[in-house]
């Protein structure tokens, strides 16, 4: 019954998350006969199994694989040997079900073997995975009103790149549910993935119902129907419509939101700022000097900074003084923001679970992280006990992008509201204390500030007590929590 693939370990969907997904569209049919439903990357045929066992008649069941191994599922059924994203069936189906594969350009050749045609079909709203090219061409294949669930790798949420792929979905479907999948639940095969199961409906001819999107946060286990009840959220699609980017945000608190709604006023509004030096090799021309022994004639370089190092931290990397002669002789070599070089400002870190920023020196260069370089000296250090703060790293990890790599982009988004004069103190004097205590000593510990700054930037922000105590679980254990 099951494919060679399948035994040899390869990721194939768990039972009890296929089952969960086959209910859930099953309850958004009007009936379960005479619907016409398909697999269209069906593998080993575990949803065609579950939907059959569900009662489900094979005639009206419909299976899709390109690859040849492929055993049709059952003899009943409609099979067919078929790259479903060349397929030709808009309006078809009442019902797409399945688990597409998840594979990006750079990950498969299908991409280039395939690049016209691709072009032709998806590239209005984008061309970055196979996941989403499926997801696209279901909605497609989808009647007015047809119902879709899918499992898939979750980047679409937030990450740029899909920005039109999100408002595609936003006008042509109703969003009905996302559900943030167990984090290992494709770990007894090989593959490493976030993943999402978004539930959908493609808007008919009448008016849109005015459902409220059923939004569950990052499970631990494949309690789908009852999870713990701060995990669920629900929320109107509209909402996602204000937000920057059509970011997809899942079980953020709606006074933390609010925030991002329409034209906010941003950190990109009041600060300049972006990325350096992309030196295209950094080991031919960056260098450490472990020995502490630096010869003048190489400039700090600031590229990526981690968690231990927010506030302050002596720089790791250096770059010889001629580097402007590189810039010539290596395509490679890229420098972007030059009016902001030797200037002090604000360095954040660009990779890594956590997101923290940290004081540059001034006479420092910086990479292709984000660097900030606020007009007013005490700005600096307002920003710096901001950026630092856990509301931050929320509105930055849970809401602008999920995926480990932090850009300025990103970083501009963030909202920005004027603090009153005292506040703002506050969170000056403990910047430039906590620089102080971490250049004498740069394990100093910041706790007991870094409660004070988070309880600020709350008041600043107007938090509640709930949504503090979301932000505070989420910062504990991001790398699970995602
Ligand atoms: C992630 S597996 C999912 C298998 C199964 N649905 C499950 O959940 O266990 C993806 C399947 O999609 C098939 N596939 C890949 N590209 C395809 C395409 N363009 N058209 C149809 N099937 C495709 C693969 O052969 C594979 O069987």
């Amino acid at each position: 019954m099951f494919s060679p693939q399948r035994t040899m370990g390869q990721y194939t969907t768990p039972k009890e998350t296929v089952h969960y997904m086959t209910r859930k569209l099953l309850s958004e049919l009007p009936t379960k006969s005479n619907m016409k439903i398909l697999d269209p990357a069906t593998g080993d045929g575990i949803f065609i199994h579950t939907l059959l066992e569900e009662g489900l008649s094979a005639e009206n069941l419909y299976a899709f694989d390109i690859d040849r191994n492929t055993a049709a599922p059952h003899p009943e059924i409609h099979f067919h040997y078929a790259d479903f994203l060349k397929v030709d069936q808009p309006g078809q189906y009442d019902a797409i079900i399945g688990n597409p594969p998840y594979k990006s350009k750079r990950q498969s050749p299908y991409f280039s073997k395939n690049r016209e045609i691709i072009q032709r079909d998806f590239g209005k709203v984008g061309i970055h995975n196979l996941y989403s090219l499926f997801i696209h061409k279901g909605i497609q294949c989808l009647k007015p009103g047809g119902v879709m669930t899918m499992i898939v790798q979750d980047s679409f949420l937030t990450n740029i790149y899909y920005k039109s792929f999100r408002e595609f979905l936003l006008k042509e479907t109703e969003i009905k549910e996302i559900i943030l999948a167990p984090r290992r639940l494709f770990h007894k095969g090989k593959a490493d993935v976030r993943t999402a199961i978004i539930t959908l409906k493609k808007k008919g001819t009448g008016a849109v119902t005015s459902s409220q999107m059923r939004l569950v946060d990052r499970l631990n286990e494949q309690n789908y129907d009852h999870p713990p009840a701060d995990h669920i959220q629900y929320l109107s699609q509209q909402a996602y419509e204000q937000m920057p980017a059509r970011n997809f945000a899942i079980n953020v608190p709606e006074d933390i939101l609010t925030h991002f709604e329409g034209s906010y006023r941003n950190l990109g509004n009041v600060l300049k700022g972006g990325t350096g030096i992309s030196t295209g090799d950094d080991r031919s021309f960056l260098r450490s000097f472990k020995d502490g022994h630096v010869p003048p004639e190489w400039i700090p370089f600031y590229k990526n900074g981690g968690r231990k190092d927010a506030w302050y931290y002596e720089p790791k990397y250096y770059i010889h003084k001629n580097w402007p002669d590189y810039v010539e002789k290596n395509t490679n070599f890229t420098v972007r923001n030059r009016s902001y070089f030797y200037q002090k400002g604000i360095t954040c870190s660009s990779m890594g679970v956590d997101f923290s920023a940290a004081l540059l020196p001034e006479g420092s260069l910086f990479g292709v992280n984000a660097n900030l370089f606020p007009e007013q000296e005490e700005d600096l250090y307002y920003f710096l006990s901001l950026l630092n703060s856990k509301l931050m790293k929320y509105m930055v990890r849970k809401v602008l992008n999920r995926t480990n790599m932090i850009t300025s982009g990103y970083i501009k988004k963030i909202p920005y509201i004027e603090p009153d004069p005292l506040q703002k103190q506050v969170m000056i004097e403990i910047a430039r204390s906590i620089v102080e205590k971490k250049k004498e000593n740069p394990s100093f510990q910041t706790d007991e500030w870094q409660s004070l700054v988070d309880q600020t930037v709350y008041e600043i922000y107007n938090i509640s007590n709930s949504s503090r105590s979301k932000v505070h679980d989420f910062c504990h254990d991001i790398m699970e929590k995602i």
